[in-house]
């Protein structure tokens, strides 16, 4: 369940309803035919992201995961392996959630489709559509896509060859191959909510984000939706949900898929408070579902919309898609250990541009930690806290004759504009976590790292004589609005980079009930001459380095580059 840290002012989250304060944030649930790879971490990585943010602005919020263990494909995979089913969904099932706990992947549910509260469901939602006059039964005609489990229009579909040379039939989209299928099963009347789509999506510029996918579904809504085929032939799929009064016939693994997301909200019986603020993370490839069927499956059940689906693009390796046949499959779990699981988690948030695919390369992880992190972040923290310079051990004093808000003292213009950028951080955080920005969030973080390092090297308190009084006021006055900026830079990034940003904290003696949104929006009180809580505190006892320098791996081959060293 949600917990709540922090109590935030009324007015600032004023609300109509009781769920003006909770949130419910969900990742797609994973296929369990393949083994979890980073582009499944990255959806889970960035749900959580959204969801330790607004438990730190006072939110009571969800985060739902878990897996998607029905249909043809891994009735398959199963099979291959030689297992029943369930038990090949239960092994990989926990894979997915030791592969997210190893990634600090934080989540408060985990459903997995074979429980039996999401059979319920399911068999609710479906009555709920039949009984309405939504579902009709029929005969489907046309392509399908077993590795997508997705019906596709002739549009859809390109020629092709097999590995044998043999002309087939593929997904344009994904490039899997698609078989002609024709049988009697269940059809949704997908056609009659191409207006009220195209309403919703009208009326709610905000509900898919970046505005490159809200756009492409309102390309998607020019034409025509064909009704939608919801369920196979038990003779073909027997590894799923039976349709409620048809033993013949399975429910279309999509279907089921969707349902989970009200399952965990309580549905059919307690679902309200949640469903009301619910938020999806997926991958554009599964935006169709999302974006059309899932709200015109929603609209004909009489629920309400999501409130925002968020879109992110994949992870390639080498330019290419992540496959076991290339074997470029990069593994989750080894990585986390290879640059820590902050390091691991700021990369691929720090790398990963909604709106485009991202190429992984390990040189690549260990450039960028080391400079953001290890030197930029860790040097920052270093000096605010290394004996040398903080012999005291404190969260040191500010002298505002020192850094006077009006004159000049001896602050110089930059100083004043670091303040400024400093101060505006939270505003321009909060936007981009918002809009599902989160790499140019710590892009603005990382740049206010540097204005601080900036700002210590330019005032060289290690060149200050301390034995004068007013020396020792200025040196102590740069640890000082050091430390505050340090304060906000630990506040915003625990969403990111929780286990670092909680050493941060630690080592500046910010306790963890001062560490909510609102804590970093009160920033360097004693510049406007307020009292400032942390001023004159025994420092934390944890002096360790923030992040370790990561060792570039050996070049493979050692002949050295005409030119380089
Ligand atoms: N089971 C469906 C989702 C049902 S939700 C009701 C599914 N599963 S999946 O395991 O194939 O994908 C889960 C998520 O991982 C999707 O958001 C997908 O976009 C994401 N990724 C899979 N490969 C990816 C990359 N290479 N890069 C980034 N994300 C990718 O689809």
């Amino acid at each position: 369940m949600g917990r709540r840290l922090s109590q935030a002012p009324v007015l600032r989250y004023a609300c109509t309803d009781d769920s003006g304060r909770s949130y419910y944030i969900t990742t797609p649930i994973f296929y369990v035919n393949a083994a979890p790879h980073i582009g499944h971490v990255y959806s889970a990585v960035t749900a959580d992201c959204l969801h330790r943010y607004k438990i730190l602005q006072g939110f009571s919020s969800r985060f739902a995961t878990g897996t998607d263990e029905h249909g043809l494909k891994i009735q398959q995979a199963a099979g291959t392996a030689g297992k029943e089913p369930l038990t090949f969904c239960t092994e990989v099932s926990d894979r997915f959630r030791h592969v997210f706990k190893s990634c600090a992947v934080s989540y408060t549910d985990f459903i997995r489709t074979t429980e039996d509260s999401h059979w319920r469901a399911v068999e609710h939602f479906w009555s709920t559509l039949l009984n309405k006059g939504w579902i009709y039964k029929g005969t489907y005609e046309g392509w399908y896509s077993t590795p997508d489990e997705s019906f596709l229009t002739p549009g859809q579909v390109t020629d092709s060859t097999d590995s044998m040379g043999r002309a087939i039939k593929i997904s344009t989209e994904s490039g899997h191959k698609v078989e002609w299928m024709k049988e009697e099963n269940y059809l949704f009347r997908l056609s009659g909510f191409q207006d009220r789509l195209r309403e919703w999506l009208q009326s709610n510029p905000k509900a898919i984000q970046p505005e490159k996918f809200y756009n492409i579904v309102l390309q998607w809504l020019e034409n025509d939706l064909p009704d939608l085929s919801v369920s196979r032939q038990r003779s073909r799929l027997q590894w799923g949900i039976p349709v409620p009064g048809d033993p013949e016939q399975t429910v279309y693994v999509w279907l089921d898929a969707l349902v989970n997301y009200l399952t965990v909200a309580g549905y059919p019986e307690t679902h309200s408070h949640w469903w009301s603020v619910v938020h999806h993370v997926v991958g554009k490839d599964i935006l169709k579902f999302h974006a059309i069927y899932w709200p015109a499956f929603l609209l004909a059940a009489e629920l309400p919309l999501p409130r925002a689906i968020y879109v992110h693009s994949h992870w390639t390796v080498q330019g290419k898609k992540m496959s076991k046949s290339l074997g470029n499959v990069v593994d989750p779990v080894e990585t986390s250990q290879k640059f820590t699981v902050d390091g691991f988690r700021y990369f691929l948030l720090r790398q990963g541009v909604p709106d485009t695919d991202c190429d992984y390369d390990d040189d690549k992880v260990v450039k960028l930690c080391n400079s953001e992190l290890a030197d930029s972040l860790g040097g920052l923290l270093n000096r605010c806290t290394a004996p040398s310079l903080n012999p005291e051990q404190v969260y040191s004093h500010f002298c505002s004759t020192s850094f006077p808000k009006e004159a000049r003292g001896r602050a110089v213009p930059e100083d004043y504009r670091m303040i400024e950028a400093v101060s505006g951080l939270p505003a321009l955080v909060k936007e981009h976590f918002e809009n599902l920005q989160v790499y140019k969030a710590l892009e603005a973080i990382s740049a206010c790292v540097r204005l601080t390092n900036g700002f210590i090297q330019r005032h060289a308190p290690w060149k200050l004589n301390c034995s004068d009084a007013e020396d020792k006021r200025w040196h102590d006055t740069i640890l000082h609005v050091a430390m505050e900026c340090l304060r906000i830079y630990g506040i915003l990034l625990q969403p990111v980079t929780p286990g670092l940003a909680d050493k941060i904290l630690c080592r500046i003696g910010v306790q963890p009930g001062e560490r909510s949104w609102d804590h970093a929006l009160d920033f360097l009180s004693k510049y406007d001459r307020r009292d400032c809580p942390y001023e004159g505190r025994k420092l934390g006892p944890d002096t360790g380095v923030l992040f370790n320098r990561i060792e570039r791996s050996k070049p493979k081959g050692n002949t050295p580059k005409p030119g380089k060293r």
